[in-house]
């Protein structure tokens, strides 16, 4: 079965390749690489022990896309190409915009045109917003997304379930929360082109000297330490989520055209509490500061996960020490490899 993964190079998809390669898939990889690296098709080729197609494509160039639905016969998509940068998006939107939306609207079009099935959306709890119900679940009402960035994942939901409504193919959005981690080689991991901001990278790099000191942005919340709550999931559970959700598409087995699920643990933790992990799992004292809020953070979201453990019978199985502990084998994996 030939499973297109747009955004193949990117962090989730990435970790996504390497579960369906091994659970017997066909992945094609596209990417335009304009957040990650070729490198990392000759990671995941030697986790999986086998070659592994990629393209170098942007999704936005629709002749490109279509060649490609032209030579390959595609039986499901799972779509994670997309720009994910909260604080780029709110100085830059049209770039988010045009890119997020654009690629969606490309994909689908060629879906639609010619009758294919199975189509993946990778979105966010940032749909959520600051939501007072927490945790949240599928059907909590929708916030006013915080950035462009969130705004592009809730009008991405919205395209995909107009779309399916008047068409015969089937498809689900997968809500992630917080992924994090990295995959037990520490051959694969989070490696944007450009310097992260999510605070497991940030925690790592400080630990690792690459960041000076690293800032925890506000202890002025009302949660049990001050600092906001997250549900942290490590990326290989959420890589497994995909192929789980596949599975149900190509089988048949989803019970509507279009379903929502949340990819969490349904556990909630908050920004120091993530921070004294990492340090009595790695035994490394970490050099931090308490400074003002982020504009944007909401102060607690964390997941229901009744409806993905029942509907689609997926868990995830890693708990934040493991996420922290692959997160730092992955870290110093890069400085190894470092010129
Ligand atoms: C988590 C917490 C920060 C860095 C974003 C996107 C979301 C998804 C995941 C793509 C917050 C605090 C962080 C730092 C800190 N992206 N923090 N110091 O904002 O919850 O979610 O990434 O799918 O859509 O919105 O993740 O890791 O940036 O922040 O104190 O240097 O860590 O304030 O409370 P976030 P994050």
């Amino acid at each position: 079965m030939n499973i297109l993964v747009t955004g193949g190079t990117g962090y989730i998809g990435s970790h996504t390749a390497v579960e369906l390669a091994m659970q017997g898939f066909n992945p094609i990889l596209i990417d335009n690489l304009s957040n990650s690296r070729e490198e990392v098709v000759h990671a995941i080729e030697k986790i999986i022990g086998k070659g592994i197609q990629f393209f170098n494509i942007d999704l936005c160039n629709k002749a490109e896309l279509e060649k490609l639905f032209s030579v390959y016969k595609v039986d499901a998509t799972i779509h994670f190409a997309a720009y994910k940068a909260v604080g780029e998006s709110v100085d830059n939107p049209l770039k988010y915009y045009r890119n997020n939306l654009l690629s969606l609207i490309n994909l689908l079009e060629i879906y639609q045109e010619k009758k294919l099935d199975n189509f993946l959306f990778s979105s966010s709890c940032s749909v959520y917003g600051q939501s007072d119900e927490q945790p949240v679940h599928e059907k909590t009402k929708l916030g006013k997304a915080e950035s462009p960035y969130g705004y592009t994942k809730q009008i991405g939901e919205t395209i995909l379930a107009d779309v399916l409504k008047v068409n015969s193919f089937n498809g689900c959005a997968l809500r992630y929360f917080n992924p994090a981690g990295a995959h037990e080689s520490a051959l694969i991991g989070e490696y944007p082109l450009q310097a992260p901001s999510n605070l497991v990278p940030v925690i790592t790099q400080t630990a690792a000297g690459i960041r000076k000191e690293m800032t925890v942005f506000g202890n002025d919340y009302n949660t049990s330490d001050g600092t906001c709550v997250r549900d942290y999931v490590h990326v290989v559970d959420i890589a497994r989520a995909h192929v789980a959700a596949i599975r149900r598409l190509l089988n048949k087995k989803n019970k509507e055209s279009y379903e929502v699920f949340n990819l969490g643990t349904g556990q909630g933790n908050t920004v120091l509490e993530v921070i004294k992990t990492f340090e009595n799992i790695t035994g490394q004292k970490l050099n931090y500061k308490i400074g003002p809020r982020r504009s944007g953070d909401v102060e607690k979201v964390y997941a229901d996960t009744t409806k993905v453990n029942t509907d689609l019978g997926w868990k995830a199985e890693y708990s934040i020490k493991d996420i922290v502990k692959s997160a730092w084998a992955w870290e110093q994996h890069l400085a190894s490899v470092k010129i």
